[in-house]
Formats: structure tokens, C-alpha cells, sequence
């Protein structure tokens, strides 16, 4: 049997020491400072350890893997810190510290994501340029583009966007989210898969899986936005109500949104224990993602 969260803290402590020394080690200070201070300022780290996991499960041991999970986690930051600013969703608290641009201002916040964005990519080439990694980097880095970019994430918050005060059908509100959110966690997977040198029988079990969990994961940000607490989030809670923005809960209604997850998580329970290896971990570490807290 797994300690799921002796896991977890296991490996929160080899990713932040991992994105320590990946950060630009020169450059002008400010911005130095700004990308540092978000990255460190907490954060749970779900998409490097989901890539970890990937790694464990495949049974794959080359510390190598640290880059595309590092790559992620630069990725989900920079899409944090553009998220918050005044002209997207206005917040003031994440990761339980005052965000980016309250600190740095709007323009150093701007910068200090698209910074974070293109530093993922020149950590995933640099990798690439090991003996014997170019292929998969390659294959990385078209995954990882494509779920950040207009097909994903940056398609989700743009229809995110579009969607405020609006009265969206739930299969809107699946697409914007399965864009916005579930594109980077099925890319946490997806990366892992490829740098683990899976299979197409065994990328096609985690994708689907990955997929689940994904859409799973932005259900459970909605409810907690409704009934999780300021203190344990360590962002504000009430902010897609007071935005008017189109929710899981809102489209459903609370328990039906939370049957929904439930749902998910059953079905990619189904799917990753069709897997040729042991998947408990990944059963565990999906039922942590789905039903937390905070
Ligand atoms: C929050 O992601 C934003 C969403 C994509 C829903 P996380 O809940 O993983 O945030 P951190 O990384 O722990 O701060
Ligand atoms: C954010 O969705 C998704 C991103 C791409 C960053 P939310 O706007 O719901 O995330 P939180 O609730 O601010 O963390
Ligand atoms: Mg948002
Ligand atoms: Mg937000
Ligand atoms: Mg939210």
C-alpha cells in the first residue's frame, strides 16, 4: 500500500530544489525576483509529480525526467501569474502570498510570465541535447505547445473570458474547461509517458486517464472556489461568482458537479487499471487530486 502523501511531500521536496536550479541563474534582477517569488511561493506541484508518478509507474529512473516536469510547473506558474492580473481575473492571493503584479506591478507581471513560459522551453530544448533525448524532446515539446497554446490552455481562459456574464450549456463549460485546465494536466501525463519511453498501447491508457483527471481537477477548483476557505486555498474564494463566470456548479448545481467528479475518477480509475504495471499510485494520486481541500 502507497503513503500517498509521504509521496507527495517526498517529491514536492525534489521538484522545488529541481525548479531552484533550472531558474535563469543571470539576467536583470527584477525580473529575476518576480519569477522566483511566484514559483516559490508554494503551490501543490500536481503537474510535475503527475509527471513523476508517470515516470515511477513505467518503472523509467533517469533523473533526466526533472526537466519536463520542471517544464510544466514553469508553464502552470506563468499561466497563474497572467490568470491574476487586473485584466483577466483581478486577484490579489495566490499561493497564499499577494500575487505577482500586486508586488512587482502589472508590467514586471506580464513579463515575469512570459519569462517563465519561455524559460520551459529552453529547459525542454537543453534537455533535448543530451545524448540520446532529441526525439523525445521533440515529441515534448509539440505536446506541451500545443496544451498551453490557442488548442489548449490559452484557448480555455480566452473562451474563459468570453464566457463571463454569459449563460453557457454545460458542454460549453466542459469545453472551456477540458481547454483551460485539463489540456496541461493531460500534457503532465502525456510528457511523462514520452520521456519514460512508453508504449502507444501504454500513452493511450494515460492520455485517457490523464483526460479524466484533467477535467476532474477544474470540477473541484469550481466547488472550492463556492465552499473551500481563503486561509487553506491560499487564493480568494467567491471569484467566479462575483465575476459571473459559467462554473461546473453553476451549469449543475454543487452535487451534481460533484457527482460529475466522481464520476471522472471512476472512469480513470477504469481506464489506468487496464495498464500492463501496478497503478496504484496513479489511482491514489488522482483520488488527490479530485478530492482535496485546497
Ligand atoms: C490552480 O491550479 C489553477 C487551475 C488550473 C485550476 P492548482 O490548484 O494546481 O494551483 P497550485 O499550483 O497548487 O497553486
Ligand atoms: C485558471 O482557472 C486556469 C488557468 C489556466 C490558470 P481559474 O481562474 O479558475 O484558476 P484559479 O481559481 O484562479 O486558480
Ligand atoms: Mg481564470
Ligand atoms: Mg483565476
Ligand atoms: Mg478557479
Amino acid at each position: 500500500m502507497i503513503d500517498i502523501d509521504q509521496y507527495l511531500e517526498e517529491k514536492r521536496n525534489i521538484v522545488n530544489l529541481a525548479l531552484k536550479k533550472r531558474l535563469p541563474q543571470s539576467g536583470p534582477p527584477k525580473i529575476l525576483d518576480a519569477m522566483n517569488y511566484s514559483l516559490e511561493a508554494g503551490g501543490k506541484r500536481l503537474r510535475p509529480i503527475l509527471t513523476l508518478a508517470v515516470a515511477d509507474t513505467l518503472g523509467y529512473k533517469s533523473n533526466a525526467i526533472l526537466d519536463p516536469a520542471c517544464a510544466l510547473e514553469f508553464v502552470h506558474t506563468y499561466s497563474l501569474i497572467h490568470d491574476d492580473l487586473p485584466a483577466m481575473d483581478n486577484s490579489d492571493l495566490r499561493r497564499g502570498k499577494p500575487t505577482c503584479h500586486r508586488v512587482y506591478g502589472d508590467a514586471v507581471a506580464v513579463l515575469a510570465g512570459d519569462a517563465l513560459l519561455t524559460h520551459a522551453f529552453e529547459i525542454l530544448s537543453r534537455y533535448g541535447q543530451k545524448e540520446g533525448y532529441a526525439e523525445k524532446s521533440v515529441k515534448i515539446i509539440a505536446e506541451l505547445s500545443s496544451a498551453s497554446g490557442v488548442t489548449g490552455m490559452i484557448g480555455g481562459q480566452i473562451l474563459d473570458l468570453e464566457s463571463e456574464g454569459k449563460a453557457l450549456t454545460f458542454d460549453q463549460v466542459e469545453r472551456l474547461s477540458v481547454m483551460k485546465t485539463g489540456a496541461l494536466l493531460r500534457a503532465a501525463v502525456v510528457c511523462g509517458a514520452i520521456a519514460s519511453d512508453a508504449s502507444s498501447e501504454q500513452l493511450k491508457i494515460l492520455g485517457s486517464y490523464a483526460g479524466d483527471i484533467g477535467t476532474a481537477f477544474q470540477i473541484t477548483d469550481d466547488l472550492l472556489d463556492l465552499e473551500g476557505s481563503r486561509e487553506e486555498l491560499g487564493k480568494p474564494v467567491g471569484a467566479d461568482q462575483e465575476r459571473y463566470k459559467p462554473t461546473y456548479p453553476s451549469v449543475l448545481g454543487p452535487e451534481n458537479a460533484r457527482k460529475k467528479a466522481v464520476m471522472l475518477y471512476e472512469q480513470a480509475v477504469i481506464s489506468i487499471s487496464t495498464l500492463d504495471q501496478p497503478a496504484e499510485l496513479l489511482i491514489e494520486l488522482a483520488k488527490k487530486l479530485i478530492f482535496r481541500n485546497k
